[in-house]
């Protein structure tokens, strides 16, 4: 058995460095909730991930402030086209892992297409099951005004709720396509009636994502809960990014918002050419990785 890697220093200051997933008996981390998120409007930037495995849990949670198990997860782990191969059960299990991965990020677990739309009912189900079997923080679902009421029944139960508004990918094949929003008066103003009506509703924070950059800054000034940019502006409260995409492993089409901070597809390319070269030459494995017969030992 590998022994767990100790855990990356945060990059916040103040923050506890170890809990229950560390090798040291340090004070657990105080788990961020939705509330806390929310009263980050105007502070420092709300830095947010999309996450959907353990081992990518474990190693951003200490970074930050809020991680998303998004629906994008049916595109960039299980290889579907759009984000409409999601389901509940896929939401669940990824959210699972994650959860299991962190102690301290708020986790906020996507409701899948298809799952909240329809009736209120639906969306408090789907709210409840995804809640109930992850443990998450909170649960996001794509909509303005179209799907207030549901935002308003799922925060009632007692689970918060952070809204997406601008390009919703889930309307993608609805709209014919990804449309960057807030191009015309009539576009602008069917935003800022989403960006009200999800407020009004009592969702704790909205995701802005491909929107022209004047209109989403406007948006947040004129919002009192944090807006959280993707395509959006460097004005919103907090940020976030595909994990796959700022880490420079996604394969395929990378969008124009985002910024890689990495270089995994070149480095898991190169790792596992010399792997393969390596064990067809047969010099993996070397005899540091064999075991010697061994005198008194099982087996
Ligand atoms: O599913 C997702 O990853 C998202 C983010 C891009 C905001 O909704």
């Amino acid at each position: 058995m590998q022994k767990p890697p100790v855990l990356p220093k945060p990059t916040l200051p103040g923050l506890p460095r170890e809990g229950k997933l560390s090798n040291t008996k340090a004070a657990a981390p105080v788990r961020i909730r939705p509330d806390a998120i929310r009263a980050r409007k105007g502070g420092v930037p709300i830095v947010s991930l999309t996450a959907y495995s353990y081992p990518i849990a474990r190693l951003i949670d200490p970074h930050v402030d809020l991680i998303l198990v998004g629906d994008s997860v049916a595109m960039v782990v299980h290889g579907h086209a759009n984000t409409l191969g999601a389901t509940l059960d896929m939401m669940i299990l990824h959210g699972q892992a994650v959860m299991r991965g962190t102690e301290r990020a708020c986790v906020v677990v996507d409701l899948p297409a298809g799952s909240y739309e329809g009736s209120i009912e639906a969306a408090r189900a789907a709210a409840r099951r995804i809640r109930d079997a992850t443990g998450c923080q909170a649960v996001k679902l794509e909509g303005g005004l179209s799907v207030a009421a549901q935002i308003a029944a799922i925060v009632a139960d007692g689970i918060p709720v952070m809204a997406h508004i601008g390009l919703q990918p889930q309307s993608v094949e609805k709209e014919g396509g990804y449309k960057i929003k807030g191009r015309s008066q009539a576009a602008i103003d069917a935003l800022r009636r989403d960006a009200e009506a999800v407020e009004a509703a009592g969702a704790f924070a909205v995701v802005i994502e491909g929107t022209v950059e004047p209109v989403a800054a406007s948006l947040t000034k004129a919002l009192a809960i944090p807006t959280i940019g993707i395509g959006a502006s460097a004005a919103c409260d907090g940020q976030i990014l595909v994990i796959d995409d700022m880490l420079g492993l996604t394969v395929g089409h990378v969008p124009k918002f985002v910024r890689e901070y990495g270089g995994l597809r070149e480095q898991v390319t190169a790792a596992v050419a010399s792997y393969a070269s390596d064990v067809r030459d047969r010099r993996f494995p070397g005899p540091e990785h064999v075991f010697p017969p061994q005198r008194g030992g099982g087996g």
